[in-house]
């Protein structure tokens, strides 16, 4: 790689109409992030010198979001083309040295190393001008082709669909957008573009022919994919998930059905963790080694420890620690609560703002009752105890250490440790009581 400084400029005024969308289309998630972010976290790997987005419409959207990363605003307020785009950004990158990486807001899925590929093969021996990184679609349909001298990698130039003739048309290698070009002469080319072509706009891919020196490389047509409505954002989403299921199982977890789980762009899974059918990964989760992820969850910034279970039908939403060996079962929600080493909270629970001992037993259909309306209140439940079934817990509450409380409890003060707390009405018997009433309502029912 050369050590010469890289600028990173994106386009990204695409209205995106197709969309019908009032979020600005680079934001829409890909597995559940932006994905304009996909993209410069692959670019920002090459260490950029400055990152330029330029925006139109939707503009303030698009530059809350990119903030954070650093990246600088351009803003090309009518949409005159890609050339015109690229112009836009010259304020931005004003005393800029080095190579300049175009790329498209909504081609998100490049990967940094092919990134790489264009500025290394800008700086070749041959010392190209500008580098385009080609593919072949399945359909080349409206891509610009590009026309390469026989049999080299050199690129004479680039032919808008509706500019080109027929032989041109029939050329199979298409332009992804996507262009490294040499800083010192991007914007005197730039400068050169008319706009005297079928659309009236300013090609950025004429800077290619104007260059007289520009270079072709390859790449893999999904790599290339456009998000241009919501169809093909899911064919994006799906390919991006494809990629993460396979890296999953290359990692050692078994995925039972892969085409069914659903990864989020920052999911951690270890070793021999099983996830079984149907689950979604939210944002967030972290996944030990030797976890299984039981049919039909959904989890979203939670800590899956080493060896727990979860599922089938479990919810783990953001703040769900488990540790070892914890085990969640059918029907339970987890909400900001740390279940101790080997704890069980197996069915039909919910537990939020609180905190389950180790070995600790949390019975079916309990309840921790953590708010009033207006504020949130903790549930400490202590190593080892026991909460019968069908117990509703008002926090604040403590719950001692291997203390038990009585099924169908509700309890509204603290349990000391080693306890019983019984909490409920209690139970009377009337001898011969059912069948005098029923001996009585058949009689009533004859006499009517
Ligand atoms: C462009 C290429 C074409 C290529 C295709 C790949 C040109 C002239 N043509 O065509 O060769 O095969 O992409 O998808 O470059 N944009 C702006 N401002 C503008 C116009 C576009 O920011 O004034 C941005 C869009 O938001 C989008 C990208 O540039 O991210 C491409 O624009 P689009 O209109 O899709 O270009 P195409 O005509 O499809
Ligand atoms: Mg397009």
């Amino acid at each position: 790689m050369s050590s010469r400084n890289i600028a990173v400029v994106v386009l990204a005024a695409g209205k995106g109409t197709r969309m019908k969308s009032d979020l600005h289309k680079v934001l829409h998630p890909i597995a559940g992030r932006p994905m304009l972010l996909h993209l410069l976290a692959a670019a920002d790997t090459l260490s950029p010198e400055r990152t330029v987005v330029v925006t139109g419409a939707g503009r303030a959207q698009v530059e809350a979001a990119v903030a954070p990363r650093g990246a600088r605003i351009a803003v090309q307020a009518e949409q005159l083309g890609t050339g015109h785009a690229v112009m836009q950004a010259r304020e931005a990158l004003s005393g800029f040295e080095g190579d300049v990486l175009i790329l498209y807001g909504d081609v998100p899925l490049v990967r940094a190393e092919t990134m790489r590929a264009m500025i290394a093969r800008l700086n070749a021996a041959d010392a190209p001008a500008v580098v385009v990184l080609g593919f072949r679609p399945a359909e080349a349909g409206a891509y610009g082709r590009l026309i390469v001298a026989d049999g080299s990698d050199r690129l004479e130039k680039i032919v808008e669909f509706k500019d080109a003739d027929a032989r041109e048309r029939a050329v199979t290698l298409c332009n992804s957008g996507l262009m490294a070009a040499r800083g010192e002469s991007l914007f005197d080319l730039l400068a050169r573009l008319g706009n005297d072509n079928a659309s009236g706009e300013y090609y950025l891919t004429d800077v290619v022919e104007l260059s007289g020196a520009a270079a072709v490389i390859e790449a893999d047509a999904g790599e290339v994919a456009g998000v241009n409505s919501r169809g093909e954002l899911a064919a994006v989403e799906q390919a991006w998930q494809q990629v993460r299921r396979a890296r999953a199982m290359a990692d050692g977890a078994t995925l039972i059905a892969p085409e069914t789980v659903w990864f989020a762009h920052d999911t951690t899974i270890g070793r021999d963790v099983t996830i079984e059918p149907n689950v979604v990964f939210g944002p967030g989760v972290t996944v030990a080694d030797g976890a299984t992820i039981h049919a039909f969850s959904h989890l979203e910034g939670a800590t899956v420890g080493s060896g727990a279970t979860v599922g089938p039908y479990a919810r783990l939403r953001p703040g769900a620690d488990l540790s070892e060996n914890a085990r969640v079962g059918n029907f339970v929600e987890i909400k900001k609560a740390t279940i101790g080493v080997g704890a069980k909270v197996n069915h039909l629970t919910y537990i939020g703002d609180a905190e389950v001992g180790a070995g600790a037993n949390v019975g079916a259909g309990t309840i921790t009752c953590n708010y009033d309306g207006y504020f949130k209140y903790r549930t400490v439940i202590g190593a080892g105890a026991f909460i019968g079934s069908n117990s509703a817990l008002v926090a604040p509450v403590a719950i001692g250490a291997g203390a038990i409380v009585a099924a169908g409890s509700v309890v509204t003060r603290d349990v000391a440790a080693d306890s019983l707390a019984l909490a409920r009405g209690r139970q009377e018997e009337r001898g011969g009581w059912a069948k005098r009433f029923r001996d009585a309502m058949i009689a009533r029912k004859k006499g009517k």
